[in-house]
């Protein structure tokens, strides 16, 4: 069963404030019923709340990249609270020290904050000039709707990709601590049907991962493709990995020192989720930092899937994937 309820965040279930442009643009849209807000509304082929949507066209129209800007992209509930930690550990890694370290008191999601559900929500367009470098930001955004100046100047973009099931299941459980009680659960079954059709926040969540995975083939310089399940099987190896992408590898002696072991130590689901600002805050839009930890395992799939939605499941996506080389 969904653990119990906490606040709806914001950003989910408002649908006021919003700029004369983006209503227009919403009346024009398809819409489907949402998980957590009344309506979402497909642009650019995948699915966005309002509210959401305002800040995807706000950072569209307004987000400058640096040529150097590191992007962490990632479908929502894939570990996107993790790989922030991590990243952020890997790049400011000479900056501080492990016992006294800004993960230690501050969130993830408040080191790495979200373009279009952060910085650039609700119409704003931030001051991000005196931000240090390589900027480090992240988005839900499918690369077809990612600001312009981000793909042209080739900023560097991590694809963190978690088995779609996977995916699933955390962003149901998610919902339902979020849902307000006045509309009651989403059942588990309608849940698949929609995650199915692709009605979720960003998703057909096939289609997200097919396009990162076709860029990282094409521009491996410029995009690289983790996997959670990798993450969780070999970490020292996907963190060298990714520090070696970011153009920061650890050395010889950055090894032999400890500082994989260190810097995996401190992102660890147990230290994260056991911290006292990460078991009390709150994201600025209503989101409970605790919510971002459940279990971090890999197939809790398996405890909610029943042999008809397995069917479904493979279907979908042996249709989608067959061709790809990609495997879960
Ligand atoms: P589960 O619901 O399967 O437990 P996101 O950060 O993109 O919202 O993803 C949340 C998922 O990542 C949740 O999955 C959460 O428990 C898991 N997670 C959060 N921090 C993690 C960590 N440090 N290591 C592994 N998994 C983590």
């Amino acid at each position: 069963m969904p653990s119990p309820q906490l606040t709806p965040p914001k950003y989910l279930s408002q649908e006021d404030g919003l700029t004369q442009e983006c209503k227009t643009l919403l009346s024009s849209l398809p819409r489907d019923k949402g998980w957590v807000a009344n309506h979402i509304f497909q642009y650019e082929g995948f699915w966005h709340t309002a509210r959401q949507l305002q800040g995807v066209l706000t950072c569209q129209q307004h987000f400058q990249a640096n040529p150097d800007d590191l992007l962490l992209v990632t479908l929502p509930k894939s570990g996107t609270t993790w790989l922030k930690a991590i990243t952020f550990a890997i790049i400011n890694r000479s900056r501080y020290s492990f016992s006294d370290h800004p993960l230690l008191t501050v969130n993830p999601h408040e080191l790495v904050p979200f373009l279009e559900l952060k910085l650039f929500l609700e119409n704003q367009i931030p001051d991000l000039t005196s931000m240090a470098s390589p900027r480090l930001f992240s988005t839900h955004l499918p690369y077809v709707s990612l600001p312009e100046s981000a793909k042209q100047l080739g900023c560097k973009m991590v694809f963190l990709c978690r088995d779609p099931r996977d995916v699933f299941i955390s962003a149901w459980h998610f919902t339902n601590k979020l849902r307000p009680q006045a509309i009651g659960t989403l059942s588990l079954e309608e849940a698949f049907e929609r995650f199915c059709r692709g009605v979720i926040n960003y998703g057909p969540a096939w289609d997200q991962i097919l396009e990162y995975w076709k860029q990282s083939l094409e521009r491996p310089e410029k995009v690289i493709f983790l996997k959670f399940e990798e993450m969780k099987a070999q970490p020292s190896v996907q963190l060298k990995r990714l520090a070696e992408f970011f153009g920061f590898p650890i050395s010889e002696k950055e090894e032999k020192e400890g500082v994989v072991e260190e810097i995996l130590k401190l992102c660890s689901f147990d230290h994260l989720s056991n911290l006292d600002v990460n078991k009390t805050g709150k994201m600025p839009s209503g989101e409970e930092h605790s919510a971002f930890f459940r279990r971090g395992e890999v197939g809790d799939w398996v405890n909610h899937f029943t042999p008809g939605m397995i069917e479904k499941y493979d279907k979908i996506t042996e249709e989608m994937f067959h061709a790809s080389g990609l495997h879960f």
